[in-house]
């Protein structure tokens, strides 16, 4: 039974102060908010968007815990909605193409920004919002979500190095990040609970919600890019463009665009154009992980994940 409460309900007015608190890494801290924890200023965007974002039928909605490909599938569903206009993915980043409803969109007031103006083709937004705190807000709306997850170990690995890279003057061991990995403190986390309530949508309404994974993806993103566009509705007639978009949104591809490599910033986000570029690569946690850390997750892999149809 994996059972969701998806009727939290947050008082927009909420005291940050009063929220409970946590060490996350080194001496920052989290708050939580209805069973997650978040930066203490992200909570106030956060409740902007739950309590005024309203989606259209046509949106679509990228919704990913941080770490697990959200830029990959950015680009991916940008260049499947966006045919004639793909080729931005050059000049642009996919932060900027597909902002996040609660960093970008919703940063400053409760009037969204960066709407593009209406056009014949979808909106697409992204959020790492637990689904257990937006169900109502996604449920409100025919709109489409496509949720992708990763390896536990291989997204903490992830949010190591992101974390060591764009802070380094505070050094943050992997046993520290194991720890709070495994005790659920983190952004957005605990992860086991995001992938769940984003499992259940999929399996409640599935021609809503789509769930997949990086490592579906990485195997077949042919076939992935295929299913994407069925479930969006629009599907490819033409095979060279699949293989096309797959190039295209392929971590090298990306990650060598003259755009990204500058030192600006995607909107909003105070960091180098290529910090979401890594390795993006399954398995990378066998070169960092003790065995003993492996084991500590695969358990709780097991423990929480055994009732939802898939494992990692
Ligand atoms: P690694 O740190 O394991 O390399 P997010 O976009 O959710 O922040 O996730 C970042 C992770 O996705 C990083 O993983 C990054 O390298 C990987 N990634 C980014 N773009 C990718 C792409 N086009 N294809 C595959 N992986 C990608």
């Amino acid at each position: 039974d994996i059972d969701i409460d998806i009727d939290i309900d947050i008082d927009i007015d909420i005291d940050i102060c009063s929220l409970p608190k946590e060490n996350w890494q080194r001496d920052v801290h989290a708050v939580q908010l209805g069973g997650f924890w978040f930066m203490p200023e992200s909570i106030k965007p956060i409740l902007r968007v739950i309590n005024n974002f309203k989606p259209l039928p046509t949106d679509v909605i990228v919704a990913t815990f941080p770490k697990t490909g959200t830029t990959w599938l950015k680009s991916l569903l940008y260049s499947i909605l966006n045919r004639s206009s793909k080729h931005n993915l050059a000049v642009q980043h996919p932060h900027n193409l597909v902002p996040f409803l609660e960093v970008q969109v919703f940063a400053e007031s409760d009037e969204p920004l960066l709407l593009a103006a209406p056009s014949d083709e979808p909106r697409i937004f992204s959020t790492h919002i637990p689904c257990q705190l937006l169900a109502k807000t996604l449920d409100s709306s025919e709109c489409k979500v496509v949720y992708l997850t990763r390896n536990p170990k291989d997204t903490l690995i992830s949010m190591w190095h992101f974390v060591n890279k764009y802070k380094p003057d505070q050094s943050w061991s992997l046993d520290e990040a194991t720890d709070s990995f495994c005790r659920g403190v983190g952004l957005y986390a605990p992860y086991y609970d995001h992938v769940i309530g984003y499992r259940e949508q999929s399996l409640k309404r599935p021609e809503n919600v789509m769930f997949v994974t990086f490592e579906e993806m990485m195997e077949d993103p042919r076939g992935y890019v295929k299913k994407l566009d069925d479930f969006l509705g629009c599907p490819f007639e033409d095979e060279d463009e699949v293989e096309e978009i797959v190039k295209n949104c392929s971590i090298e591809v990306l990650s060598n665009h003259d755009v990204k490599k500058s030192k600006e910033s995607p909107s909003r986000i105070p960091l180098p154009y290529n910090a979401f570029f890594r390795k993006g690569k399954i398995g990378d946690h066998n070169n960092y992980l003790s065995d003993e850390s492996i084991e500590r997750i695969d358990t709780l892999t097991r423990e929480r994940f055994h009732s939802l149809g898939f494992m990692y």
